[in-house]
């Protein structure tokens, strides 16, 4: 199986690579289809970052990993694909899964999908979804794949829906975190411990008095300038007003109290508000910073990747920084991304001035001083903000995404970054964000603002994938 999947991504790179909308300083599937990212970490000064990918099928099929990895976050090396779904812990689907680093080796968890034989559902009955692992010196080379949980591990309430576990680690104990649903269709996290990382026994579960969706997905729980947070994404939340505006919920819940206890969890708050933005995961580097890497889609939705013609689909966020001010998480792109950039202007953008930035790859700041604003972007982006409310809307471009809102007090800065076929905006130095997929001819790349501004544009060099 890995030889065929190896082969077919060679034999069918070349037919993805030339479409224009390929993403220029942004991680892609080689061919075919990418999910979530996988398995972060850093060890020896490379950094290892996997993927969902089902290399077949543009549309999404069976899921393996891919794998890039990367000394400097310019030059990637893309590795052949190692770990397929062939074993009978996993035959349907090697999903999500996370690592962490003990003792000098890389430990990783992840769900094993298996269908079982018959007439089944799927989300009640006949699956299995066990949690399963393997270890890695070097992060290239893997260990067999091994159980270490099954479904009659689960409490007895659960469908079978228990996936995508991540490790954290607290005072030489290690728990692990899932994402669940229940047979009432309630979403929730299940928290397991351990002192070794084999044997794990059932600790806690992480959950909101009133229910909050059916389905909490890729959870993820780490302690950052003092605070305990733990991202999911919840699905089956409906829309608030400007709020849960996607079909499924990507943020975070601050935890309060200790593991060894009670835990409670605070009110969610959404971290990304673009059309294009679910599953983040996290890890700290050897610097000590907390970097998050989000999937550049979403599942199941109704507007289109226009790609998927040209044999491949989605891609990953850039990497960012994450930081607390107050209690509010912030996320701006790691200083590597910014290194990417050449200054090409800096000065007042007069009214209704059209400044043509000639490449759609490139960073652009806005320092904002008025309480209403409209900048038109590239063929026929907008973002306009009037009444504390921020609406940024995508004409034809946007293959079916049409408009998102935040409510936002005041707004001082934007950072805009554009690449050929995605922005990823961050407002007032990463205090909300919105990430989506655009798709324009490319040959409009300007900036106009319906009142004149401080503009700062830079041009985004492209990485290198050996
Ligand atoms: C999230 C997700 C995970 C699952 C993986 C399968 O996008 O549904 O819950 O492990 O994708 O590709």
């Amino acid at each position: 199986m890995k030889n065929f999947w190896n082969q077919y991504e060679r034999a069918q790179m070349h037919e993805a690579a030339s479409d224009p909308w390929r993403l220029s300083y942004h991680l892609m599937p080689p061919v075919g289809w990418l999910n979530d990212p996988n398995g972060l970490c850093e060890k020896d000064g490379i950094t290892h970052i996997f993927y969902q990918y089902s290399p077949l099928e543009p549309k999404g099929g069976q899921k393996g990993w891919g794998h890039y990895s990367t000394k400097d976050w310019k030059t990637f090396v893309s590795h052949p694909i190692d770990l397929v779904p062939d074993t009978a812990l996993d035959r349907d689907g090697v999903y999500s899964g996370s690592a962490m680093i003990k003792e000098d080796t890389i430990h990783f968890f992840y769900t094993g999908n298996i269908k079982f034989e018959g007439d089944h559902d799927y989300i009640y009955q006949g699956r299995g979804h066990y949690v399963n692992t393997f270890t890695s010196q070097d992060g290239i080379t893997f260990s067999e794949k091994r159980n270490v949980m099954k479904n009659e591990d689960y409490p007895q309430d659960m469908s079978c829906h228990v996936r995508d576990p991540k490790i954290y680690e607290e005072n030489g104990t290690y728990y692990m975190v899932l994402g669940a649903r229940t047979r009432e269709d309630r979403g929730l996290i299940l928290v397991y411990r351990s002192l070794n990382l084999n044997d794990w026994t059932f600790h806690a579960r992480l959950e909101k008095d009133e229910p909050f969706g059916y389905m909490w997905e890729c959870p993820d729980l780490f302690e950052l300038d003092g605070k305990k947070v733990l991202l999911t994404c919840p699905q089956g939340v409906e829309q608030e007003g400007y709020r849960y505006e996607n079909l499924y919920q990507n943020g975070y819940f601050l935890v309060q109290g200790e593991l060894e206890d009670q835990m409670t969890l605070s009110e969610f708050t959404e971290l990304d508000h673009g059309f294009d933005f679910y599953a983040p995961q996290t890890y700290q580097d050897a610097k000590g910073r907390r970097i998050l890497i989000g999937w550049m889609g979403l599942p199941d939705v109704d507007y289109t990747n226009p790609t998927v013609e040209k044999g491949w689909q989605h891609a990953l966020t850039l990497p960012r920084k994450l930081w607390f001010e107050q209690d509010r998480l912030y996320q701006f792109p790691i200083e590597e991304v910014l290194s990417l950039q050449k200054d090409l202007y800096q000065g007042t953008l007069k009214a209704n001035e059209l400044y043509d930035v000639k490449t759609p790859c490139f960073h652009a700041t806005f320092a904002i001083d008025a309480d209403s604003f409209r900048i038109d972007l590239r063929e026929d982006a907008c973002l306009q903000y009037q009444d504390g409310l921020l609406t940024f809307s995508l004409g034809d471009s946007g293959y079916g995404r049409d408009q998102r809102h935040i409510e936002i007090k005041q707004i001082h800065t934007i950072d805009l970054f554009s690449d050929t076929s995605s922005l990823e905006i961050f407002i007032n130095n990463g205090e909300y964000a919105l990430t989506t997929r655009i798709y324009d001819s490319m040959k409009m790349n300007s900036i106009a603002i319906d009142r004149s501004m401080e503009l700062q544009v830079r041009t985004m060099d492209h990485y290198t994938i050996e």
